[in-house]
């Protein structure tokens, strides 16, 4: 029986929710005796930085209503830590924009821009979902664009992601310029999801603002997230800049929807952007994780492509990812189909880094058993 959903939305149906298709596989993993080792997910598992959670209790105190462009003082921060750690130059803090994650702001980005019925939203061939939710959402229809594959006629918004989740793959400079440039041919807006940006390991990813990829940020933006690099996905801490009458746009239909990050997040958000210390910190944690996890599902007849920066091992037995799926859960090991994030990811799981010290060891040597 087919059960109709009570909100009947207008346009095109949304795909399931991924995540509900695992659950089997989850009950199955979490019936082994030392425990399930999720690695399904890519949330954070380690403490919150004490500098940030006492910026965050320091305005509990604040009655008022927060501004929706953030405290000049956070987007000051967010303008100093981008040049510092990402060589980010000529960025004005009016350009600035705090997002509740960066989640909401993609899902909803589409709409915001005013693309709609008729119009192109170009993703990555293998992609985080929310891409093309939020291409649905407004109506569009979604282009899955192979490696260099430039966007068609129509198209409005271009997704670029690098480093890349599910593939951890890099793009370089001349790559992103590339897709810059076809971007612009067709008049879309490139939009460069960069929340893995904190976190290289076999390459050095460069964000689509730096100097060597664009000479302006007209069309441009470029889309940042606290979640992974300072662990803050709880909080909800993201942002958006780049080009700033885009920015300002964005910022007065965000004011008129209330998409405002509440005033401590704000304040937590600019701790964790003036210290360096702890994303050095975070950094050094999953590097550790993945020494671990990467030779170990090798040596378990594992192939891990790209995964050169990020949270994930891309990783394929050469066969169906839903049987690799239940390969692993079969060892209490719970991980991501690629087809998730497209029919090109179908002979991937995503293998996240994100669990604890002990619990990436446990998966290790259940591999090798
Ligand atoms: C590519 C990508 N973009 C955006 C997000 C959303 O992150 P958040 O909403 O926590 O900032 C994620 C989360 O996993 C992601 O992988």
């Amino acid at each position: 029986m087919i059960i109709q959903p009570k909100i009947q939305r207008r346009g095109p149906a949304l795909p399931d929710f991924p995540w509900d298709s695992l659950s089997d596989h989850a009950a199955k993993a979490r019936k082994h005796p030392g425990g399930v080792v999720d690695l399904s997910v890519g949330t954070p598992v380690d403490p919150v930085p004490a500098v940030i959670q006492s910026a965050l209790s320091s305005v509990a105190d604040v009655p008022g209503y927060p501004t929706t462009h953030g405290t000049p003082e956070l987007r000051a921060a967010f303008v100093a830590a981008v040049e510092r750690r990402y060589g980010i130059v000529g960025l004005s803090a009016d350009a600035v924009l705090p997002t509740i994650g960066s989640k909401e702001l993609v899902a909803w980005l589409p709409t915001l821009l005013g693309v709609g019925l008729g119009d192109v939203v170009a993703v990555p061939s293998v992609a985080y979902p929310t891409y093309e939710v939020g291409a649905l959402l407004a109506g569009a229809s979604v282009v899955r664009l192979a490696d260099g594959e430039k966007p068609p006629a129509g198209t409005r918004l271009v997704w670029l992601n690098s480093p890349s989740n599910p593939t951890g793959r890099v793009l370089s400079a001349a790559q992103l310029r590339d897709a810059v440039e076809a971007a612009r041919a067709v008049g879309a807006v490139v939009a460069s999801d960069e929340c893995y940006l904190a976190l290289p390991w076999d390459s050095s990813p460069v964000s689509v603002l730096h100097p060597s990829v664009v000479d302006s940020f007209d069309g441009v933006l470029a889309v940042h997230s606290l979640s992974k690099s300072s662990s803050l996905a709880g909080y909800r801490a993201g942002f958006i800049t780049g080009d700033p009458e885009l920015i300002s746009d964005l910022l007065e239909l965000r004011k008129h929807a209330g998409m405002i990050v509440p005033r401590p997040v704000q304040e937590a958000m600019r701790a964790a952007l003036e210290d360096d210390a702890h994303v050095a910190e975070q950094r050094a944690r999953y590097l550790a994780r993945r020494e671990v996890l990467k030779p170990a599902l090798e040596a378990a007849g594992f192939t891990v492509s790209h995964s050169e920066a990020g949270l994930y091992l891309w990783s394929s037995r050469g066969e169906d990812a839903w049987e690799t799926i239940s390969w692993l859960a079969d060892r209490g090991i719970l991980a991501a189909p690629g087809t998730f994030y497209g029919p090109a990811g179908a002979q991937h799981v995503r293998i996240a880094l994100t669990a604890t010290d002990e619990r990436i060891a446990a998966a290790a040597e259940r591999l090798s058993a």
